[in-house]
């Protein structure tokens, strides 16, 4: 993230941005009230090849006729809180078929009317439907005894006289509602998360049976829609794009250099920090990916700049700033460049609500631009979620392991590398770290973590090799479990598997003679040890 955001605060980006999608595509609004899960309601909508927007929910696009039904998502709030999200719905209901959830379905009956308590027990975790009107659209080939996840402190107590119960739990009677003359649903329950049975079934009822979605939303249709318009804007203009390794910009690039081929120079910078072989491997790939790619080595840069320096914050100054020098004089060598592109994703750019009620803008990529402007930006990802942007990659035939690629940090090694940076510090720390990463590979375990990694301690232990006595540095193996990064869970490894990687470590990679395992989860670690 960091080295994206600052790609752009160098080169400087024009505010004409280039979207996909200005077609006609309709699509669901989401009408975000602050909920944990509203990315997830948009991930398991778009699932159902139904394209959909997550908004503020004070921001309803009232001029796009592309919209053919709302969602009102969860919040952190009670309805009768003083800084409760509210909104008037007046110009939404009637309008447009709609469906609440939890605080959405809350906010739906208690602003026409409906009484909103806190819950005598507060209902959290698996509940069963024991009671259905089958008859009711939404609720359409859903089963008695589904379960249902709840997670609501709050309970609509009575609803409006035009509203009817159309599904009851044991506990909860108007676990969801019908709005009678009108197409207006709440379910106080969370369709979207996992663990509610036929959640999925119940927001395609809503999605297709209710809004008349045609589920023409797919990898292929988004790449052709997106190439032509990519086309269309860009003409013969250049454009310029950072590659990092990762998935996000590869994509970028591959589907930029579809609607553009050699108009679209890549620049890939090496600032040393990669993980072994990693540079040469990764332009290996994006070469035979047919893309037109400029490799910078600049580790000798980095490394005299990051001589002696300990600090987290100020190795990643020096690498974020070091990165746009190099960024900078190679995209000023090209000709007539007008865009930068960027593998910006849809989680980068949507606006989310802190409950504090302060809307903060979490795009990371286009924050505090500067004045002075000589780039347009230009970002086909922005609106597609990280495994829509894995789909993309795979209908475009890219390779497997590349999309499929771990993320790693934009700094690299230099935060895994506890204190200041040596080249013999970052050697140890890639061969420990293959080692690691190979591994997984070999036992099938790659795919069944997030993200892993080893990080070089600041602390030497004493050991005994053959009869020797050695005092040699520890490392620290970290894999995580998570499906966004905010949390995470230390991956419960096989002990067995652990046992050959610190094996294979302190025999093979001199200078380790000591393997710990990272139990700690996020939070309140985080993934990263700086
Ligand atoms: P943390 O350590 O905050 O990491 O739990 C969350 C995710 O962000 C990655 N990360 C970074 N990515 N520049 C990046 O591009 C950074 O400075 C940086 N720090 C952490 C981390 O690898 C994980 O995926």
């Amino acid at each position: 993230m960091i080295c994206r955001a600052i790609i752009c605060n160098f080169v400087g980006i024009n505010s004409v941005t280039v979207h996909s999608l200005t077609f006609m595509q309709e699509k669901i609004v989401i009408l975000d009230f602050g909920s944990q899960t509203t990315q997830l309601i948009g991930r398991r909508v778009r699932e159902l090849n139904m394209y959909c927007e997550i908004v503020p929910y004070n921001k309803f696009p009232h001029d796009d006729p592309s919209v053919i039904g709302v969602i009102l998502s969860g919040s952190p709030f009670s309805v009768y809180d003083e800084k409760a999200f509210r909104v008037d719905l007046s110009e939404i209901r009637g309008r447009y078929p709609v469906l609440g959830i939890c605080y959405g379905a809350q906010f739906l009956s208690w602003s026409s009317g409906g009484s909103v308590e806190p819950a005598g027990s507060r209902e959290y975790g698996r509940a069963h439907l024991a009671s259905i009107d089958s008859n009711d659209p939404l609720m359409k080939d859903i089963p008695v005894g589904s379960t249902v996840w709840m997670s609501h402190g709050d309970t609509i107590t009575s609803i409006p006289e035009n509203f009817h119960v159309i599904a009851s739990t044991d506990k909860v009677r108007i676990a969801s509602f019908a709005v009678e003359g009108e197409r207006t649903w709440g379910v106080q329950f969370h369709p979207e998360v996992f663990h509610s049975e036929h959640g999925t079934q119940l927001l395609r009822n809503f999605v297709v049976g209710i809004c008349g979605g045609k589920q023409d939303w797919s990898a292929a249709s988004f790449i052709d829609s997106t190439v032509a318009e990519l086309k269309a804007t860009l003409g013969d203009d250049k454009v310029v794009l950072g590659l990092s390794g990762g998935v996000d910009s590869s994509v970028a690039a591959v589907l930029l250099n579809r609607a553009i081929g050699k108009n679209l120079t890549c620049i890939f910078v090496d600032h040393g920090m990669l993980r072994k072989n990693e540079f040469r491997d990764v332009l290996r790939d994006y070469e035979s990916l047919g893309l037109n790619v400029i490799g910078v080595d600049a580790s000798d840069k980095f490394f005299g700049e990051l001589a002696g320096v300990a600090d987290p914050e100020k190795k990643r100054k020096i690498i974020g700033k070091g990165f746009i020098d190099v960024f900078d004089q190679e995209a000023h060598k090209l000709k007539d460049v007008k865009y930068l592109a960027q593998g910006t994703i849809y989680p980068d750019c949507i606006e989310s609500l802190s409950i504090t009620g302060t809307t903060i803008k979490s795009h990371h990529n286009v924050g505090g631009l500067p004045e002075k402007m000589n780039l347009k930006l230009c970002e086909p990802l922005r609106l597609l979620f990280k495994d829509e942007v894995r789909a993309v990659g795979r209908e475009l035939g890219m390779p497997e392991h590349l999309i499929t690629r771990h993320p790693f940090p934009g700094p690299g090694l230099a935060v895994r590398i506890l204190g200041d940076i040596t080249p013999e510090k970052v050697r140890i720390l890639q061969d420990a770290d293959s080692i690691f990463i190979n591994g997984l590979r070999e036992w099938g375990l790659y795919d069944k973590v997030w993200q892993a990694g080893v990080i070089l301690l600041p602390v030497q232990s004493v050991g005994v090799m053959g009869d020797e006595r050695t005092y040699e540095r520890a490392v620290a193996l970290r894999a995580v479990t998570s499906t966004d990064a905010m949390t995470a869970d230390w991956a419960h490894l096989p002990y067995e598997f652990l046992a050959k990687v610190s094996n294979d470590i302190i025999n093979k990679v001199r200078g380790v003679n000591r393997v710990t395992y990272d139990i700690s989860s996020k939070p309140p670690a985080t993934i990263e040890w700086e």
